[in-house]
């Protein structure tokens, strides 16, 4: 018998992520794709997900439950200009951010995720070398502000964390009367990170809501997609753990892309019967975009561990 797995990212419903054998973030799934021994991998997540799994398992047959679950990050990226791009930048090391598509990850030197961009980028600089940064450009100038780098950026945003903006945070600030947190995803616009109080991958606020020991009352908001307050309040029903609002009076905001995972596309992707197959990469394009996120994965065993 075929051995199926189904992996999750945080933003998918919750019901989705009770279907899963691995909820996590995009470098969890990414490992766990790479070591699971599957021999199908449901991917409830995005497209670029599907296909680093895909990259670091290539033997494993990988279903994404519905074709459409694109990202911004890539729709926004066109690979003929971001070429173009890297090769007006010859004497800089080309980090790419995870969500990429296989053809703009063999562009790059590295691929990073919201985990691990920090000390990859930092462990290149302390070598003397100079970074181009892309697609993100909020992560990018948060990243630029935060430890003075100079970084060139390409241009493109998360059309969900873009929506943070520092107005409609002041008005929820101004409305509570406790303490007040804020805990923010990097690909959030550089305003919303410089008032945050934390800045990290969905994993990593998630380690923080876990161990948050400061106030008991305070309120707590989060500027990412809203499928990970599942995740924040089953860890800590005690704490009032709110999304951060976009408007006045909206708490929604979420990413279409990751919300197509429903119930009946991904039971449908299980049983073989519907979703669509990582299997247009060429095996000359896997193995150019493994070789930067294989050595993402090496620096992270060796950093961390
Ligand atoms: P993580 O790397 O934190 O899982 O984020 C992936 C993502 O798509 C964020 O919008
Ligand atoms: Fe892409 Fe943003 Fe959706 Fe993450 S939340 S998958 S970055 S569109």
């Amino acid at each position: 018998m075929a051995k199926v797995v189904t992996l999750a990212h945080y933003y998918t419903h919750p019901e989705i992520q009770q279907m899963a054998d691995k909820v996590g973030d995009s470098l969890e799934l990414s490992l766990y794709a790479k070591e699971c021994g599957a021999d199908v991998i449901v991917f409830a997540g995005v497209r670029f997900m599907a296909e680093t799994a895909k990259i670091l398992n290539p033997g494993a047959k990988v279903i994404l439950p519905d074709s459409g679950s694109t990202c911004s990050l890539v729709t926004q990226t066109d690979v003929v200009a971001l070429k173009k791009w890297r090769e007006e930048h010859p004497d800089y090391v080309h980090v790419s951010y995870i969500n990429s598509s296989a053809e703009h990850k063999a562009l790059s030197d590295w691929i990073c995720t919201s985990r691990n961009v920090d000390d990859l980028i930092a462990s290149i600089y302390a070598e003397g070398k100079k970074v181009i940064f892309s697609p993100d450009r909020n992560m990018g100038a948060y990243l630029n502000f935060q430890y003075g780098y100079d970084m060139p950026l390409w241009s493109a945003v998360c059309e969900v964390h873009d929506k943070f903006n520092q107005a409609a945070l002041d008005e929820a600030f101004a409305a509570v009367s406790t303490a007040k947190y804020l805990i923010a995803h990097p690909e959030s616009p550089l305003p919303v990170l410089q008032q945050a109080d934390y800045v990290g991958s969905t994993s990593g606020m998630l380690n923080w809501i876990k161990t948050f020991d400061k106030e008991p009352d305070a309120t707590i908001f989060v500027a990412t997609e809203d499928g990970i307050l599942y995740n924040m309040h089953q860890a800590r029903p005690d704490l009032n753990i709110q999304q951060a609002p976009i408007y006045a009076g909206c708490q929604c905001n979420s990413c279409p892309y990751m919300k197509m995972n429903t119930i009946a596309a991904v039971e449908r992707a299980q049983r073989g019967e519907g979703g669509i197959e990582i299997d247009y990469l060429t095996p000359e394009l896997m193995d150019a975009a493994r070789l930067p996120i294989e050595r993402m994965l090496d620096f992270s065993k060796r950093y961390y561990q």
